[in-house]
């Protein structure tokens, strides 16, 4: 039976601190639908532990945050970028405190009080505004709630968006329209409308074996609009925290880079401490040199992890400033007010993605990126401690300006072809799936990892072109599944990241290869721009268009 195609203003796939602040800000003028494909606050923002950076302080500045960002960045940050999103720092914490965020704050002797500043990798000052080291908690929780109570916003949970709709012309597409979107409770493909659609869909880091990341991390939007036609840039850039904790059943636990912050060290087995002989900064040095470091150290000594150690201080500060660390650290047999915890470095943040302008427009018409799944030229080579929400409000803000001032000229949408399955069945070999997930994980974690090298980058390239042809035959044959959506998604997320890497001879912030262990001085600093080949029209899909 035909079903009647849901349509709305602004449709929204994603509901982290990018997507859910996006749905508040324009609920008040438009009809907005905000799709997510698990529950509403499952994503990145949800984990986030050390905070947010902006300027608060009287004794920093506008241009030290501007000047950390751009050294942090390599040379390859846009310097009009990283401006406009520092200055617009303080009114996006505002804007979350009237949201209902709390953040942590402090009481001085004399009775007045004060937000606590905490400060983080790269950072010259004290800026990382939190709410004790749950700071994404307390976030995406307020903003939930508040979005669950709008009436001008739609909520779909458990819904996984595969794929945009475009109109094309010559086969360029020209303006998005919509995206098939999976009910996973109902197994049934939707066709959802709107005259304007975001994506913020969050990072690719599930590409790694090891990841501080949640499972919906799949880099699902960056391959959408990859697919639909946009270019992708510096997706070689990925970030990997230098302090997960070690432990076979601590699914990517994080400990947060403000223990560093407050003064914890990095120790090998014999209790030394080694940042030092790698960076001044040591311990608080950006997190590209620091985790690259402790891989050296692992590989030099034969050694499965380091360690993190904060129990010289008093466990009162501990107690206060870390209590989510302290008490997941307990459930794994750790207490770090008395002892040093194992850690290791996993992948954590994209810092390329879909290329947009200061207003998150991307090279589509009518479609918008934003959060983690785009690349605004804010972070370069590597992203700063706790630049990333600031990035997810700070865009979700102009794209709300945008998409505002051309709600009234935006054309109506017409209704568009159904979602076919007339030519596929359901799997009969889902361990196709388990298998390429397994194996695409562990080989971009073992060759292009934290350091890399033009042989292995060589190898992941073959073995991602083989997995790639296999997830396609089998997506042409048989019906969508969540894992089979994500694992197409991740497959293309690799290779983009392969290429990118392959095309960067040099070694320069998060890319390291052992084979150009030095930036190009020859030339000055670029990004890694993907132009998609060819614009592949919807009936060349087993499923899209009837
Ligand atoms: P996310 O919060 O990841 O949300 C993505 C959303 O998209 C999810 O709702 C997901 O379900 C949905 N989605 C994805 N694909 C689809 C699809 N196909 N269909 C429907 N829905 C989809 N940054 C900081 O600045 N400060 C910190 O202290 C900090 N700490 C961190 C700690 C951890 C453990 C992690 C993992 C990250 C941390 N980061 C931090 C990074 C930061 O949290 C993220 O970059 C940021 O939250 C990304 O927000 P987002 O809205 O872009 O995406
Ligand atoms: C952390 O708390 O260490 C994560 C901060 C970030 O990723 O910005």
């Amino acid at each position: 039976m035909k079903q009647l195609q849901y349509q709305c203003d602004a449709l929204i796939i994603g509901s982290g601190a990018a997507g859910l602040s996006l749905a508040l800000r324009l609920s008040d003028r438009a009809r907005v639908a905000v799709i997510s494909k698990s529950q509403l606050r499952e994503g990145s923002t949800f984990y986030a532990q050390g905070g947010i950076s902006a300027v608060l302080d009287a004794e920093d500045s506008l241009e030290s945050h501007i000047e950390d960002t751009l050294n942090t960045g390599a040379g390859l940050c846009d310097s009009a970028v990283v401006r406009h999103t520092v200055m617009h720092g303080r009114e996006q914490i505002d804007w979350l405190v009237r949201q209902g965020v709390k953040f942590t704050t402090e009481t001085e002797s004399d009775g007045s009080t004060h937000y606590h500043l905490t400060r983080e990798g790269g950072h010259s000052h004290r800026r990382v505004i939190h709410a004790d080291d749950a700071t994404g908690k307390a976030i995406e929780t307020s903003l939930d709630q508040r979005a669950r109570q709008h009436d001008n916003i739609d909520i779909f949970e458990e819904h996984i968006a595969i794929d945009l709709i475009t109109g094309t012309k010559l086969g360029i597409p020209q303006r998005c329209m919509g995206a098939y979107v999976l009910d996973k409770n109902e197994h049934r493909v939707k066709v959802m409308r709107a005259r304007f659609v975001i994506l913020a869909t969050g990072g690719a880091s599930k590409v790694y074996l090891y990841t501080s990341n949640p499972d919906v991390s799949t880099g699902d939007g960056i391959a959408m609009a990859w697919r639909a036609g946009c270019r992708v840039a510096n997706m070689e850039f990925i970030q990997f925290h230098p302090t997960c904790l070690y432990h076979p059943e601590a699914k990517s636990l994080l400990l947060t880079e403000a223990l560093r912050g407050e003064g914890a060290y990095l120790r090998l087995p014999d209790g030394s401490r080694f940042l030092e002989r790698f960076d001044p900064r040591a311990e608080l040095a950006p997190r590209d040199i620091v985790a690259r470091a402790i891989d050296h150290e692992m590989k030099r000594l034969g050694i499965e992890y380091v360690y993190l150690d904060i129990s010289h201080k008093p466990p009162d500060f501990i107690r206060s400033h870390f209590p989510n660390v302290l008490r997941s650290c307990r459930k794994f047999g750790f207490d770090i007010t008395q002892e040093p915890v194992p850690v290791v470095p996993a992948a954590h943040y994209t810092c390329g993605g879909v290329m947009t302008d200061l207003t998150g427009r991307s090279d589509i018409d009518g479609l918008y990126v934003i959060g983690e799944a785009a690349h605004t030229g804010l972070h370069g080579a590597n992203r700063m401690a706790s630049n990333s929400l600031l990035e997810c409000l700070v865009f979700s803000e102009a794209a709300c300006q945008d998409i505002e001032a051309r709600l009234g000229m935006a054309d109506e949408i017409p209704i568009l072809p159904e979602w076919d399955e007339s030519r596929v069945t359901d799997s009969d070999e889902e361990v196709v799936v388990s298998h390429n997930w397994d194996e695409l994980r562990r080989f971009m974690w073992d060759y292009v990892g934290i350091v890399r090298t033009d042989k292995r980058l060589q190898r992941a390239k073959r073995r991602v072109d083989l997995l790639q042809g296999e997830i396609e035959e089998y997506y042409g044959n048989f019906r969508v599944t969540n894992d089979l959506i994500e694992l197409r998604n991740l497959v293309m997320v690799a290779d983009l990241i392969i290429r990118s890497a392959m095309q960067r001879h040099e070694s320069r912030g998060l890319h390291y290869t052992l084979d150009y262990p030095r930036p190009d001085a020859s030339r000055p600093p670029r990004n890694t721009v993907l132009i998609p080949a060819a614009y592949l029209p919807q009936d060349a899909d087993a499923h899209a268009g009837a």
